[in-house]
């Protein structure tokens, strides 16, 4: 069918379903196009909390999609693509992590919102690329368990000061990036800032300018002076970064940086979940409540 017919279709029915549609910055440029709101995976999932449309239909990966149902239960959410899943929330759950907190009982859980919600539920405390090192700063605890990215764990225990424990996973997408990759790009253009995303490996972030979430990654084009940017995340970030500056060249230096799980979601998926109401993702009242605590002590914390 033809693109411009399918999202009018997804947006008059929308309309007539009161829904919200969602996109994260990493979706393909025609969803994020038509989205009622883009941004990163937190943003998103407090936007459908707040919002006063009964439907939401998250375009993303599973565990955005859980984090909104656990924030706002009373709304009906859809993720247009079930099997969007991220590759990193995987590699921990809840039955792991339990035997890792048993190996250090005194040791505070701290979990990346890439994560289900069972294993949320089994932490002290959420964060996101954006807050982590506040938030573990914000903790009595000098001990604590970083689940489940190991890159953005050693970015957080290279500032806190504070003993921490990491599980050893990491997102296939932003771990391929190649140090030989990131210096050819910053030969060929020696006027350019390079900003990395935390899930990047260490010997990737030592070599970058800013390091920050993929919100982070608007503001400071935005503010900084510079007109050229090297681009250390998923390549779907570049529709924003375009269409704010403009005058300004971005850079995405690996031809790694594409997250399949969310280049999977299509108009076509949009318009059929919208026509079909499904899938719907929910989450099992016991592990929402408890999981939510986790969020909510996140949410608590301060913003510098
Ligand atoms: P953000 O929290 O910055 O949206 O990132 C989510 C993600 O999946 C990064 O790979
Ligand atoms: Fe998960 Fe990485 Fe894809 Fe983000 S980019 S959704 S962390 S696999």
């Amino acid at each position: 069918m033809d693109q411009e017919l399918l999202k009018k279709q997804i947006k008059d029915l929308a309309k007539e379903r009161n829904a919200l549609l969602l996109a994260h910055n990493y979706q393909r440029d025609e969803i994020q196009e038509i989205a009622d709101i883009t941004g990163d995976s937190l943003a998103l999932s407090m936007a459908a909390a707040q919002t006063d449309k009964d439907i939401i239909v998250f375009c993303g990966v599973h565990f955005m999609a859980e984090s909104a149902a656990i924030l706002a239960p009373e709304k009906t959410v859809l993720l247009p693509r079930e099997d969007a899943v991220c590759p990193m929330a995987d590699m921990v759950d809840a039955e792991g992590l339990r035997k890792m907190k048993g190996q250090y009982p005194d040791a505070t859980v701290v979990t990346y919102v890439n994560s289900t919600a069972e294993v949320k539920a089994e932490s002290d405390i959420c964060c996101t690329s954006s807050n982590a090192i506040n938030v573990v700063r914000s903790l009595d605890a000098e001990e604590v368990l970083l689940v489940p990215d190991r890159n953005l764990a050693q970015y957080i225990a290279s500032h806190v000061g504070k003993t921490c424990h990491i599980w050893e996973g990491y997102c296939p997408t932003h771990d391929r990036v190649k140090v030989e990759e990131i210096k050819k790009a910053l030969a060929e253009h020696p006027d350019a800032l390079f900003m990395a995303h935390p899930e990047c490996p260490p010997e990737i972030l030592a070599l970058a300018d800013h390091i920050c979430s993929t919100s982070g990654m608007y503001e400071y084009a935005q503010k900084s002076p510079a007109q050229k940017f090297i681009v250390g995340t998923e390549q779907g970030i570049l529709y924003r970064l375009r269409k704010e500056n403009p005058e300004k060249t971005f850079i995405i230096p690996s031809r790694g940086l594409i997250c399949p799980n969310m280049k999977l979601t299509s108009l076509e998926d949009i318009l059929s979940c919208l026509e079909t109401m499904s899938p719907r993702i929910t989450v099992e009242e016991n592990v929402r409540r408890k999981a939510r605590l986790s969020l909510d002590r996140m949410l608590a914390v301060p913003r510098d």
